[in-house]
């Protein structure tokens, strides 16, 4: 038996996902018009005898409560929320619910970090850690030595896989196989974790027999129930015969920003042709606008057979695409109006915008940049005419004139 646990972290992790978080909850996104977190529980059903999903945060339970129920009966898996009272850090909040993930008498429990955009292989990933016999099985990625710092840096045996070293977020260069965020283990996890506690509470009493240290230490001290998978688990168990790695050669990506999820929603659009062609739009019909490359219509959206859409499209529930608009890589929110011969290039288009005649909402297309792909907030009235480039508006504003690489707060 395998149990699921997608750690989706809470509110104060979503500040660099502004002004798309203000909404939603970033795991609840869309990608490819699926929320951000429906990628990696579709990728858990083919896992050989998954009997339960659990999503780990400190997100309010509300704000997940219409989704779980509606995913646990479409996919006929049961997907629960588990709400932390506060921030436990991954390993810690993983262990704060030990007991429910263990009700299931589970052999292996895969984790997976919401946050990242990737194939999940999950069921060779299982089958290759059952082989090395160990604790745990990280998933790993080759990267540019350039971007390597931005995630854990490790080193792997190429013979036995084995995980040897591990440092998050080095100073210095280590190696350009990085952590993916996207583990297998086994229940002894939990023994590892507790371990931690352990360590650290004898620590803190040898620190009160020693008064000036402990006064040093102090501002210094994570809380005791605090553990961080990375840092406090895989940084000591590397090399110890505990840990091995998995790498994958598909693709993959962190979502950090909202520049990245517009490349992760073409990424899963690209998937989509081989896992689930019935999710992109086709345009073969007479009556439907022109097609081009990967693009998803929401059944409910309204698309002028006139607009000319894709590549990398995604339109979701009640959009109104009008007569002559032209999209080309972007992600149109819920409720949003394009009005007649309006252009939207490199964008996302919060809930309930409208985009008035004639106006163009583009940027260069640089994922990585600040300003690189231009983003509209929650109800932005776009006038007619007007031109948006390179720029971030937060919402409830109204543009009646065109800028030019600038935040409107
Ligand atoms: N439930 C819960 N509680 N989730 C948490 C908590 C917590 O206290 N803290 C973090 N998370 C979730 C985040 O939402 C995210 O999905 C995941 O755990 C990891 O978040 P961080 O610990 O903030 O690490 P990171 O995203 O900067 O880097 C990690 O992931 C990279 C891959 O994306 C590290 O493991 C890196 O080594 C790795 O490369």
């Amino acid at each position: 038996r395998v149990v699921a646990v997608i750690m989706v972290g809470g509110p104060t992790k979503g500040t660099r996902f502004r002004p798309l978080s203000l909404n939603v909850p970033k795991p609840l996104f869309p990608l490819g018009g699926q929320p951000m977190v429906q990628h990696p529980i579709v990728a858990c059903k083919s896992i050989p005898n998954l009997v339960q999903i659990y999503l780990i945060g400190f997100h309010e339970e509300r704000e997940f409560a219409l989704y779980v129920s509606a995913i646990s009966n479409e996919l006929r898996v049961p997907v629960r929320y588990l709400k932390e009272d506060k921030p436990h850090g991954s390993a810690g909040g993983l262990y704060s619910f030990r007991d429910y993930i263990m009700e299931d008498d589970p052999s292996h429990i895969v984790l997976l970090n919401c946050d990242v955009c990737s194939s999940f292989p999950l069921p060779d990933m299982l089958e290759a850690h059952k082989r090395y016999g160990g604790m745990g099985t990280v998933l790993v990625i080759k990267v540019s030595a350039e971007s390597a710092n931005q995630f854990g840096e490790l080193v792997a045996d190429p013979v036995t896989n084995e995980l040897l070293h591990y440092t998050e977020k080095p100073e210095t260069f280590v190696s350009d196989r990085i952590n993916c965020g996207v583990y297998i283990f086994t229940p002894d996890i939990f023994t590892a974790i507790q371990g931690v506690f352990t360590e650290r509470k004898d620590r803190a009493n040898l620190r009160r027999m020693n008064s000036f240290e402990a006064l040093q230490s102090a501002t210094k001290a994570l809380p005791v129930d605090y553990v961080r998978l990375d840092q406090d688990i895989l940084s000591p168990l590397a090399g110890k015969k505990k840990l091995y790695t998995y790498e994958t050669l598909d693709f993959w990506e962190q979502i950090k920003t909202p520049g990245i999820s517009l490349k992760c929603s073409s990424l899963y659009l690209a998937q989509y042709r081989y896992t689930s062609p019935h999710l992109l739009a086709s345009g073969d019909g007479t009556k439907t606008a022109t097609i081009i490359g990967d693009v998803y219509i929401h059944p409910s959206a309204k698309v002028h057979p006139s607009a000319k859409i894709g590549p990398n499209v995604s339109i979701s529930a009640n959009a109104r695409i009008g007569a002559g608009v032209r999209l080309i890589s972007c992600i149109i929110l819920d409720d949003v109006e394009i009005k007649e011969n309006a252009v939207v290039i490199h964008a996302i288009v919060g809930w309930k915008s409208s985009i008035g005649k004639w106006s163009r909402v583009q940027a260069e297309g640089d994922y990585n940049a600040k300003l690189g792909i231009t983003i509209l907030g929650e109800a932005v009235a776009v006038e007619d005419e007007v031109v948006v480039v390179n720029s971030i508006v937060l919402p409830n504003k109204t543009l009646n004139v065109s800028v030019h690489e600038e935040i409107i707060l």
